[in-house]
C-alpha cells in the first residue's frame, strides 16, 4: 500500500465532518455547489475548509474568484484562507494550464494533495469530487473514510441513470449520504421523486436554474447571495436530516 494512504487519516483527524459532494456526470453543479456550500457554512462562523479533487478540471478557484494566492510550507502545506475557507486545490501548482493528467497521474496527484495537506481543525471539510463512479471518484470513497456524500442531479433522465448508479454504489459500500439535490430546475416535475423511489435516500429539493448565475462567477460575496445559497441553506443546512450542531 501506498504510505501516504496512512497519512491521509492524519492529515483529516482534527475535522469533524467530511461533505463530498458528488454526482454521476459533470457539468451538474457540483463545484458550484461545493464552494458555495463551503461560503455559507463559513458565514454561519463554521470552521471550514474546501477540497477541491477535480484534477483533470479544477473549477472551484474560478469560481470564488481565487488568484495570485500561493500556500504556506511548513512541515506540509497550509490551505491559505480566502473568504473566510481554507482552500486547497490543484490550482496552485498548475495554475491554468490543463493538466493532462491521465489513469495513475491523477491518483497521484489525489493523494499528494491529500498527504500533504494540513488542515487542522475544522468544523467541515467540503469536497468537490472529481464526476462520475470512475477510478478516480472510487479511489476518493476509499480514502475519505469518514465522508458523507451529498448527491446532485438535474431533473433529466440522462443524468438520472447515472445518479442511480452512483447512489447504488454508495449504498453498497455503507456510505452515508446526506441527500439527493435537483439542480437547475426548471420546470415542475415528478421525475426525480419518481425515479428514486426505489433507493431509500433523503430527496432534500431543488436549486432552481438562475440566469444571473453566470455573472456572480469569480465573486464571493455575490454567490453568497444568489438565490443557490439561498436554498442551500434552507434544504440543505435548516434540514434536520442534516444534524447541524450549534457552534
Ligand atoms: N442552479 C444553477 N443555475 C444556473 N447555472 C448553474 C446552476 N448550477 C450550476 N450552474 C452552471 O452550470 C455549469 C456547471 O457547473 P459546475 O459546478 O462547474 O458543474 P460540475 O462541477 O458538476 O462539472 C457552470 O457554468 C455553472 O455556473
Ligand atoms: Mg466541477
Amino acid at each position: 500500500m501506498d504510505p501516504r494512504v496512512s497519512v491521509v487519516d492524519k492529515r483529516l483527524a482534527g475535522i469533524e465532518r467530511i461533505i463530498a459532494v458528488t454526482g454521476g456526470k459533470g457539468g451538474i453543479g457540483k463545484s458550484l455547489t461545493s464552494s458555495v456550500l463551503a461560503l455559507t457554512l463559513a458565514q454561519l462562523g463554521y470552521k471550514v475548509g474546501l477540497l477541491d479533487l477535480d484534477m483533470s478540471a479544477p473549477s472551484a478557484h474560478v469560481i470564488l474568484g481565487i488568484d495570485g494566492i500561493f500556500p504556506e510550507e511548513e512541515y506540509g502545506i497550509i490551505p491559505p484562507e480566502v473568504h473566510g475557507i481554507s482552500f486547497m486545490s490543484i490550482c496552485y501548482f498548475t495554475g491554468d494550464e490543463p493538466a493532462p493528467l491521465r489513469g495513475e497521474d491523477i491518483t497521484n496527484a489525489m493523494l499528494e494533495l491529500l498527504a500533504i495537506t494540513r488542515w487542522g481543525a475544522l468544523d467541515f471539510l467540503i469536497v468537490d469530487m472529481p464526476p462520475g463512479i470512475g477510478d478516480a471518484a472510487m479511489d476518493v470513497i476509499r480514502w475519505l473514510k469518514r465522508a458523507e456524500f451529498l448527491i446532485l442531479t438535474t431533473g433529466s433522465k440522462v443524468a438520472l441513470v447515472t445518479v442511480k448508479k452512483v447512489i447504488q454504489m454508495l449504498q453498497e459500500l455503507q456510505k452515508p449520504i446526506v441527500g439527493v439535490i435537483e439542480n437547475m430546475k426548471m420546470r415542475e416535475s415528478g421525475l426525480v421523486r419518481d425515479e428514486l423511489s426505489a433507493y431509500n435516500v433523503p430527496l432534500l429539493g431543488a436549486i432552481e436554474f438562475d440566469m444571473d448565475l453566470e455573472d456572480k462567477i469569480g465573486d464571493a460575496a455575490a454567490l453568497a447571495e444568489s438565490t443557490m445559497a439561498a436554498r442551500l441553506t434552507e434544504i440543505v443546512i435548516q434540514d434536520p436530516r442534516f444534524k447541524l450542531s450549534q457552534n
